[in-house]
């Protein structure tokens, strides 16, 4: 009804409105005196000393938090991660066990796919976590840990503000198991913690200074019959995300990209007037990859490409490469792509209310599939 969307045109628009809150609700309480505190992990340090291996499964959205947390937990804690989608993990025999930390990401905690790999973890002895939108769901309690975002209730099917919530648990669970194995100095572990705090503030400076620009535009595109989307490190899976949320609400053919693959194939799609969201790291925090993502713009541009390209305040390199910019603050390169993302899910909400789609129900999909 229009009283539970609180004014919002939709339950969409109002969970990424909830965005910020949905970080700083999922941080709430565990960081105290710069440390990262999770009680519901209490007694699991000789298991997070001693890991040497962690899955990560999962579908849609949250196998794409997957991916992004990946980095992070490789970063700090130097632990391999691999991602796989549950329904893949879960019949191809895989290979965990005692030493194995599978980690199973899902807003519901009812997905069936999720929830038997899960199962199936178990099963060969595997330690499991469950990172859950949903209190006292089936997943977490099937798992023997489980650390809760707290987004609060998402509705709309397509998964906005716990995108974001899943990212930051990764996070602080990443930061936690490195404090107990020792891979990160006082010092790193404090710049994590005050880049992890910033984040609310700054997802809220994309809603309030980019939001209306960006639905301005995706009104211009409401034609478009293609999107593609590139990114790099991080931003690879934010890349991923982007053409989900665009497929999933607007129904339009979209392709996410690492940039570096470009060459290898998908160079080929670029037609003129082909649009391609472009998500551009850091030039000071990531000069290298900056310059990598600019000669990728630079190829894609010469073949007629139009470049939209998702960059930080600061960076005025970007400038002459591309078509449009959509600004977003600085952030270290772990945590640009949550703010990266917003954008993303400005656009694909816009474009689908422009097309006149319902952007809460989309058509074939349902929030929690409990069916393998
Ligand atoms: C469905 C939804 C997606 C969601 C996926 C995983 O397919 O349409 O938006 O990302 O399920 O859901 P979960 O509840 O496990 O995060």
């Amino acid at each position: 009804s229009a009283a539970e969307k609180g004014g919002w045109s939709s339950f969409m628009a109002k969970e990424v409105a909830e965005e910020p809150e949905a970080v700083a609700n999922t941080m709430r309480g565990r960081v105290q005196d710069g440390q990262i505190v999770i009680p519901e992990l209490d007694g699991m340090d000789e298991l997070f000393a001693g890991v040497s291996r962690i899955v990560i499964v999962a579908a849609g959205t949250a196998a794409y938090a997957g991916l992004v947390g990946k980095y992070a937990i490789e970063q700090w804690t130097r632990i391999p991660v691999e991602v796989e989608l549950a329904h893949e993990f879960r019949y191809r025999d895989p290979i965990v066990g005692p030493d194995t930390l599978v980690i199973s990401i899902s807003q519901s905690g009812e997905t069936m796919d999720t929830l038997m790999a899960v199962k199936e973890a178990a099963r060969l002895g595997a330690k499991t976590l469950s990172i859950c939108n949903t209190q006292g769901a089936t997943i977490p309690r099937e798992s023997d840990a489980i650390v809760y975002t707290h987004a609060g209730p998402e509705v709309a099917v397509a998964s906005t503000k716990a995108f974001v919530a899943q990212i930051t648990a990764l996070y602080l669970f990443a930061l936690h198991v490195a404090r107990i194995r020792g891979t990160l100095s006082p010092e790193t572990q404090a710049e994590q913690i005050a880049e992890l705090s910033a984040l609310p503030a700054k997802i809220q400076w994309v809603l309030d200074n980019e939001q209306e620009r960006i639905e301005q535009f995706a009104h211009w595109m409401a034609d478009t019959r293609s999107v593609l989307f590139l990114g790099r490190h991080v931003g690879y899976p934010i890349a991923l995300e982007g053409a989900l949320k665009l497929k999933e609400l607007s129904y339009i053919h979209a392709e996410g990209f690492a940039a570096g693959e470009l060459k290898h194939g998908p160079i080929a799609l670029i037609e003129p007037g082909q649009p391609v969201f472009v998500i551009v790291p850091s030039p000071s925090d990531s000069p290298v990859l900056h310059s990598k993502v600019v000669s990728n713009i630079q190829e894609i541009r010469a073949r007629g490409a139009r470049v939209i390209a998702i960059a930080e305040t600061g960076d005025a390199a970007v400038l002459p490469h591309a078509d449009e910019v959509l600004r977003v603050p600085l952030a270290a390169p772990l945590f640009a792509p949550i703010l990266a993302v917003v954008p993303l899910h400005i656009f694909a909400m816009g474009l689908a209310n422009a097309k006149g789609l319902d952007v809460d129900q989309p058509r074939n999909l349902a929030k929690s599939v409990t069916v393998e």
